[in-house]
């Protein structure tokens, strides 16, 4: 047996992976590719050995104690995956919570100068450090869930110096922390007022600031909002257009609020992902199974908009649509920074089953991120890990506002503090 830089026994799998536990006979094992007395062996930061427990032992002697964790029949899930963030901001919105329970709409608020405008205005006050000052205690959170990779997207800055400020800072983030962060450009987020009855003119300019950040290393992929209250799909298209020549990959807030044609855009561009889709037809989502894009469902913002209208999640699962589940934390819409509380709420509120949910934040996450290293258990796969002390993968997403992490494991190293 090759040797490992660290091991895991007595410790049962969600793997995630159609290599594990699918062909069972086991119900139970069908969805989470579930392992039970296993062990899992380390080496240079990718997973190099998956097996039984017994398989494992008699190996044990050649390792150091400190290389060895005796998980003591607790579970290990890949490191979960929040997809789609807005987490870089400045200041707050509890005036406009406030306002929503006095019945004001979001659309409302946004008519009246609100909304994502006025975090655009305390984001662009801000400097580079207090937006990092504010954000991080976001991420902390997220962290301290077991998050091993988060998506971080600008879109509140919608001026070229701040853009780059927020997406410097998500960058900053993941080298301060120990975290995969994926970027997304997003200026095509909503009408900065200077821009007023100019929309196609702005979008020139986001086409025009796209290729400098880009090659600045500042994105890693682009997103829009296609929405009444933001841009159609042609003025979409047009920053499509540069993301695919710069052969960047796109996904797009579509069908959140009402249906005018984002999916269908994102899927001829063949996109990661489609994100929010409460209003999605199912013509879309046939397009979206072809052009394999992920159905990113956000509860979230379901629940904090009081949203009535559920995604199409029959015809989704009827198309083989992956689904992912995401905070999309934001100071509007969703000022959440518990992934375990999305998942919960993706079983509640969508009636998603906890191995859709599971999945959704790991395996489908990874794959609305372009990562195919990530979000699963299996060989060759990145050692980004979480230990949880659960009975059944199905207790995370069952227990509310209980954090049962034991141990988080990223490119192989544990972390020390959780
Ligand atoms: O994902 N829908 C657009 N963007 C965010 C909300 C942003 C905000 O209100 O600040 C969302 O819901
Ligand atoms: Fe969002």
């Amino acid at each position: 047996m090759a040797s490992f830089d660290n091991i895991v026994i007595n410790t049962n799998l969600a793997t995630f992976s159609a290599h594990y536990g699918f062909d069972s006979k086991d119900k139970d094992n069908v969805h989470y590719g579930q392992l039970v007395d296993a062990a899992i062996g380390i080496k240079d930061g990718k997973i190099a050995w998956i097996g039984s427990n017994e398989q494992m032992t008699p190996y044990l002697s050649h390792y150091q104690i400190a290389q060895i964790k005796d998980a003591m029949g607790s579970w290990i899930t890949p490191g979960l995956i929040d997809c789609h963030t807005h987490l870089v901001y400045a200041g707050n919105r509890s005036n406009e919570f406030e306002a929503r329970l006095h019945g004001a709409s979001y659309q409302d608020i946004a008519a009246q100068g609100g909304g994502i405008v006025a975090t655009v205005s305390a984001t662009r006050a801000a400097s580079q450090e207090e937006i990092f000052a504010q954000s991080e205690k976001r991420l902390l959170a997220l962290l301290k869930e077991g998050v091993t990779s988060i998506e971080i997207k600008s879109g509140y800055g919608l001026d070229f110096d701040t853009e780059r400020k927020m997406l410097t800072v998500a960058r900053q983030l993941g080298d301060k922390y120990d975290v995969h962060v994926s970027t997304s450009y997003l200026a095509a987020h909503a009408l900065p007022p200077e821009y007023k009855d100019r929309a196609d003119d702005y979008i020139e300019q986001v086409c025009e600031w796209l290729p400098i950040l880009h090659q600045e290393g500042l994105v890693d992929a682009v997103d829009g909002f296609c929405e009444n209250i933001a841009f159609s799909a042609e003025q979409i298209r047009r920053v499509f257009a540069v993301a695919s020549s710069l052969d960047l990959p796109v996904k797009l807030h579509s069908e959140q609020l009402s249906d005018i044609g984002g999916s269908a855009l994102v899927a001829e561009y063949q996109g990661l992902s489609s994100d929010h889709l409460e209003h999605l037809s199912e013509t879309d989502i046939e397009k979206m199974a072809v052009s394999n894009t992920v159905a990113v469902l956000l509860p979230g913002a379901f629940y904090t908009l009081r949203d009535t209208k559920l995604p199409p999640i029959d015809a989704l699962r009827k198309h083989q649509v992956a689904i992912a589940i995401s905070t999309d934390c934001n100071p509007g819409t969703s000022p959440l920074t518990s992934l375990l509380l999305a998942m919960n709420m993706g079983c509640t509120l969508f009636y998603l089953t906890p191995e859709e949910v599971l999945a959704g934040a790991t395996v489908n996450a990874a794959k609305a991120l372009g990562l195919s290293h990530k979000g699963k258990i299996e060989i060759g796969c990145d050692a980004d890990l979480a230990l949880w002390d659960i009975t059944r993968p199905a207790d995370l997403c069952y227990q509310i506002g209980l954090n049962p992490i034991t141990g988080i494991m990223r490119q192989g190293q544990w972390r020390k503090t959780l």
